[in-house]
């Protein structure tokens, strides 16, 4: 029977660039908890999609040379893919860019404006495009870089739509009092309460002029209805909120949970709370906050160079290993780092040394003391009390910790029963009673013992590793159904007796530390490289009657000197054959005076004279230049200045 309903959700990602292990870790722990969810018996609808308005994705398309819709779509495979790598069990995918989302967030928006909590007026502030938010002078870094992804923001002054969070601050301070839980774990509660509710809440800007590619505003379609209050606004548009049919939205609604990072603890324990109950919703029960992962330390940036992305991990160590870890290593809640180092000595120690040993020395021994087969337990002894005990009494304890989202205390109850269950095999040693076939009756106590803990074992790292339970349950000889379910783990003596056991290959070999650690680094050298590589977007074809119009030149560097009046610009002095030609070029940030005297620059010598800073400058030099260098071109060998080049 169905313990009722739980509906979760993670953040809806923005499509605007390859997802990493930070993304991946926030959907593994969804995706764990909804499996732990329906194993224990609840009816589970588990939502993830993308959030793919704004500025940002409007911009990211742009520099592509594609719509935004062109664009979208194929980032947002992109993402289904990866979700599929990680056998991600979500039940529903939610687009923002969905017709049927965007007419019921105009609904949504509608209602608000027609019962007078959205209302037109005027708008200045400091907006980050990245962020896609608006941050008051107080917020800001250095008075001109947003708090959040420390890049600069730009003042916005536009007629916008506003929502009245003040009018629900009270409201909303009285429910967090209630309900503590909707914003958890307790210190994302105090930094909420304590930064943005004591302050006091202004009313928010909902609209926007300055871009179109967003959802409009019904009433008035030049503006946009803000990024936040159309992605928030997924968790019930995705269940039919504000559609014919809202039998799912009645059934479902509230969420359970709502995971989110702590950067977008605000939107969700502030903004989305005040939307709902200017709606006049029910609150969802829990925001959940978890913390960051950190590389070395660091936050990870594409410009720092540091992003570890999922898929390589998958493909070298398989997928149950990269869930285990983030799990495990990490407290969800609080910051944590990742190493290549700990990512491998944590495969080894927990997974290669405490689960898969136990597993193949369990097999082995039936198979060499018994033929293969569970035998019949027949003569308890000592330890076994202790070992059932600490195996059957471990399930209550991980539910206790993953409703308190907890992963990583739950994982802890399940090693400690793997290491218990290693233990009994030393207390014990099978091998010695395989000695003496007076001994033949505890034996079979222990293998079966042993085989029964692995299967209780197996049934509680199901919502964690789901294909390394199945590769038990081959190597057991069981099958789903017996002793399986998660129920059975509250009890002893359920794996069947006379099953064969099948060995098979290691369920996790151990790893060269050093050497893997080494592996990593190259991964993310290539990783880096690769994304470096030069995207070429060609221009149109031209002649060589067009290319003919060029006149380059061999141009021997004589002097040069900075520019009196631009610090990134430099003078020179150029001899071309026998004339000598002043030159104003961009590149003091670059070269030095006297690094460039002798030099053999190309030159396009026809171009029409400007004035640069009032310095003239007659004709341009070559050189290949992105956003981080620039280097001069330069003819191969010596040769005599002014020659032509073609
Ligand atoms: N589109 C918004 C969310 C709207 S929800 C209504 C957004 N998208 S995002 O693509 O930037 O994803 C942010 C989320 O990704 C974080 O809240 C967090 O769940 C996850 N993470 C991204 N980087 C992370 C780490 N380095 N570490 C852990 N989680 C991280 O914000």
């Amino acid at each position: 029977m169905s313990k009722g309903k739980f509906y979760l959700t993670t953040p809806i990602y923005y499509p605007s660039g390859k997802l990493h292990i930070g993304h991946t870790y926030t959907t593994v722990a969804a995706d764990v908890l909804a499996r732990f969810k329906r194993q224990t018996g609840y009816d589970v609808k588990f939502l993830t999609g993308t959030d793919e308005h704004g500025e940002k994705i409007q911009e990211a398309a742009q520099k592509m040379g594609l719509t935004p819709k062109e664009y979208l779509d194929e980032m947002v495979s992109e993402i289904k893919k990866l979700w599929e790598a990680m056998d991600i069990s979500y039940d529903i995918f939610i687009r923002t860019t969905d017709e049927e989302h965007k007419q019921r967030v105009q609904n949504m928006f509608q209602k608000l404006y027609d019962k007078g909590d959205i209302y037109k007026s005027e708008y200045e502030g400091w907006y980050c495009t990245p962020c896609e938010s608006f941050w008051t002078e107080g917020q800001l870094k250095e008075g001109h870089i947003c708090p959040d992804c420390e890049r600069p923001v730009y003042l916005a002054k536009e007629e916008a739509y506003f929502f009245k969070l003040s009018k629900y601050q009270d409201r909303l301070i009285k429910y967090f009092e209630e309900h503590p839980e909707i914003c958890s774990p307790p210190s994302r509660k105090n930094e909420m309460v304590n930064n943005f509710l004591k302050p006091g809440l202004e009313d928010l800007c909902v609209s926007r002029t300055s871009f179109d590619w967003g959802i409009p505003v019904p009433f008035d379609p030049k503006h946009i209805i803000y990024v936040w209050f159309d992605a928030v606004s997924n968790y019930i548009t995705a269940l039919g909120y504000g559609s014919e049919n809202e039998e799912l939205f009645n059934k479902y609604w509230p969420a359970d949970v709502h995971l989110v990072g702590k950067e977008i603890v605000r939107f969700h324990t502030i903004i989305w709370p005040i939307m709902l109950m200017a709606l006049e919703l029910p609150l969802p029960k829990m925001v959940y906050g978890h913390g960051w992962i950190l590389f070395d330390a660091d936050k990870m940036s594409k410009s720092k160079g540091n992003i570890v992305y999922p898929e390589p991990l998958i493909e070298r160590y398989g997928l149950d290993a990269i869930k285990y870890f983030l799990l495990r290593e990490f407290t969800f809640g609080q910051d944590g780092n990742y190493t290549n180092r700990n990512f491998i000595n944590r495969l080894n120690s927990d997974l290669a040394n405490d689960l898969g040993n136990l597993v193949s020395r369990t097999v082995a021994m039936i198979e060499k003391y018994n033929g293969g087969i569970i035998p019949e337990p027949e003569q308890s002894g000592e330890f076994d009390e202790d070992l059932k005990s600490v195996a059957t009494s471990a399930s209550e304890k991980i539910e206790t910790a993953i409703d308190k989202l907890q992963f990583h205390e739950g994982l802890e109850e399940i090693w400690k029963v793997i290491r218990r269950t290693n233990k009994y095999i030393d207390e014990t040693t099978p091998w010695i009673l395989a000695k003496d076939d007076s001994n033949r009756q505890r034996l079979n106590t222990v293998l079966y013992n042993l085989a029964d803990c692995i299967r209780i074992i197996s049934v509680l790292i199901k919502p964690f590793m789901e294909s390394t339970t199945i590769e038990i349950w081959t190597q057991l000889g069981i099958d789903d159904g017996q002793g399986t379910e998660w129920k059975d783990t509250f009890s002893f003596g359920r794996i069947p007796t006379g099953t064969k056991v099948r060995k098979r290959d290691v369920l996790f070999p151990r790893l060269d530390v050093d050497k893997e650690v080494e592996a990593l680094e190259k991964m993310g050298e290539t990783q880096e490289e690769q994304e470096d590589a030069v995207i070429i977007e060609s221009k149109e074809q031209i002649t060589i009657d067009d290319f003919g119009k060029l006149e380059l030149r061999v141009a021997k560097v004589l002097k040069a000197e900075k520019h009196p009046d631009a610090d990134r610009l430099l003078v020179l002095q150029l001899q071309v054959g026998n004339e000598t030609r002043q030159v104003v070029s961009g590149i003091a940030e670059y070269y030095d005076s006297e690094q460039l005297i002798g030099k053999n620059l190309i030159l396009v010598a026809n171009l029409k004279p400007v004035k640069l800073r009032g310095i003239e400058s007659h004709g341009m030099i070559l050189a290949a230049c992105n956003d981080k260098e620039l280097v001069l071109g330069t003819v191969d060998r010596d040769i005599a200045s002014g020659t032509e080049i073609n």
